[in-house]
């Protein structure tokens, strides 16, 4: 997708379709009014015989007949005034977008009013909401999304360089793309091997130095809990280590940790039947540590960061894990494992462990690790849980502002009662009471006093339905919010 910063008049800008932001019962501010005027009132018609309301993400679409430059207009709602956020301009451009694609409309224009928040928040409404995943499908009529998009900006009403603002938000974007095709794969394709292959890929295209271990690398450091889960699996584990340093050799790195199951059938404790088929996102957190690094140095973010990515596939087999084994794992710690589905934490421990040996800063870990935390916040927030509060209060303010909200959940040491084993340090599972924080109880037990924190994503990787800036299927969130969380630091 190409973005382009215009200052022209919207009413002379000539295009095949000029996206214009309107509110809810408002009279109109002053391009609408004039785009009314030249169009014999069929604006205020609409308004007034509620054809468009103006109601948050509602769209329409119309052709004005060679009365202004543009071959059409689609209006979209950006909800009350009183009420706007960027956030907003952000899902009413994702609806626009996504109204269209529908359309089969591939040039278009958006009219943004004023503010650099806009501008950004437009663009990135724009590029996520466009995005569909049609690897797959043979029609060879198959609408494609807009391909250029100008930006109309009223002149000399932004503070920092526009271009620069478009450039970068569309750098974002395209990481965002990135993850959800990675996600979107089927499990047949997205195999530890073929993840690994990827990572390496977009290592050499960005020159990050990547490290790739095998099944036999993994016996060599003793990673035994990942082992573990990919035994049941003839696909071979991997384990990928990025090292991206952009802030010198002397700054402590962050270390982000992506949980990378291809598949999650459950392993001997197997799933139900219905809706397994949504397990081939369990590499979501992977993905977005892929995506982070594709943006991070495509934005060359002046940051050291380091990015480890167990993959596994998790079945049932004749040589998997049990329940009732025990397993000593990278740190020492022994678990037993009471639940073969719940593998995410046991991947992760090795990785968290391993984390520790780059002396980090800060471990970010994220993951689709619970379906407890589905329950708890559904689609609209992802689980946060975290040992330090000021990383957890950055994290917040990092969701606020791209609209990747994350909501904390407590770790008070009484959860950890329902995690002790009778014949092993830790259990793997402590039932479903509180199934997010038990999870991350574990986590937290392979992180020692490293200040951390764990993203549960499980609710939140996926959208069921389809809405303004996140189109039906992944949605790639954690990304842009961790890359707001490191520009924070820089
Ligand atoms: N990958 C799942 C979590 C999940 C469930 C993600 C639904 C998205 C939607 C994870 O590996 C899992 O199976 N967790 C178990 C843990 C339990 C056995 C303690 C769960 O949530 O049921
Ligand atoms: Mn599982
Ligand atoms: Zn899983």
């Amino acid at each position: 997708m190409k973005f382009q910063l215009n200052h022209e008049d919207p009413l002379r800008y000539s295009c095949p379709v000029l996206v214009i932001g309107c509110f809810e019962e408002k009279a109109y501010e002053p391009t609408l009014a004039r785009f009314d005027q030249t169009l014999d009132g069929v604006v205020s018609a609409l308004y007034r015989d509620k054809e468009f309301t103006g109601a948050l993400g509602k769209t329409k679409l119309f052709n004005t007949f060679g009365k202004v430059a543009a071959e059409r207009l689609l209006l979209v709602g950006l909800g009350k005034e009183q009420e706007f956020t960027p956030e907003r301009m952000r899902q009413a451009s994702g609806a626009a977008a996504q109204a269209l694609r529908a359309a089969g409309l591939s040039g278009c224009a958006v009219c943004v009013p004023e503010g650099n928040g806009l501008l950004r928040a437009a663009a990135e409404g724009i590029a996520l909401g466009a995005y569909s995943f049609d690897q797959y499908k043979t029609d060879p009529d198959l609408k494609t999304g807009p391909a250029t998009v100008a930006f109309l900006v009223p002149e000399g009403c932004s503070a920092v360089d526009g271009e620069q603002l478009l450039d970068e938000a569309r750098l974002v974007c395209e990481a965002v793309r990135y993850t959800r095709d990675l996600v979107s794969q089927p499990g047949n394709v997205a195999t530890p091997s073929f993840l690994a292959e990827k990572a390496l890929e977009l290592a050499a295209l960005f020159d990050i130095p990547c490290q790739v271990w095998d099944r036999e690398d993994l016996e060599r450091h003793g990673m035994t809990a990942l082992l573990a889960v990919a035994r049941g699996s003839r696909q071979q584990p991997r384990f990928i280590s990025f090292d991206y340093r952009g802030a010198g050799d002397r700054k402590k790195p962050v270390v982000l940790v992506g949980k990378g199951i291809t598949f999650d059938a459950g392993g001997i404790s197997l799933k139900p039947r219905d809706g397994m088929e949504r397990m081939k996102d369990d590499m979501a957190g992977a993905a977005v540590v892929m995506g982070v690094f594709m943006a991070v140095a495509s934005l060359k973010l002046p940051v050291n960061l380091v990015g480890l990515i167990p993959l596994a596939e998790n079945l049932p087999g004749g040589n998997a894990y049990k329940p009732g084994d025990v397993l000593r794992s990278l740190s020492g710690k022994t678990i037993e494992i009471v639940n073969t589905d719940a593998e995410g934490r046991l991947v992760l421990c090795d990785a968290l462990h391993h984390a520790l040996s780059y002396r980090p800063a800060a471990v970010i870990d994220v993951a689709t690790l619970t379906g407890a935390c589905v329950v708890a916040l559904g689609r609209f927030a992802s689980g946060l849980l975290s040992n330090d509060d000021a990383l957890a209060r950055a994290l917040k303010r990092a969701g606020e502002e791209t609209g990747e909200r994350v909501w904390q959940l407590p770790l008070w040491e009484e959860y950890g009662e329902l995690m002790k084993s009778d014949i092993a340090d830790l259990k793997n599972s402590g039932g479903p009471p509180a199934g997010t924080i038990t999870a991350a109880w574990f986590l937290k037990n392979f992180v020692g006093t490293t200040r951390w924190a764990h993203l549960d994503i499980a609710g939140t990787a996926w959208e069921e339905k389809g809405r303004h800036y996140l189109p039906k299927g992944a949605t790639g969130i954690g990304l842009r919010l961790l890359v707001q969380y490191l520009r924070g630091l820089c």
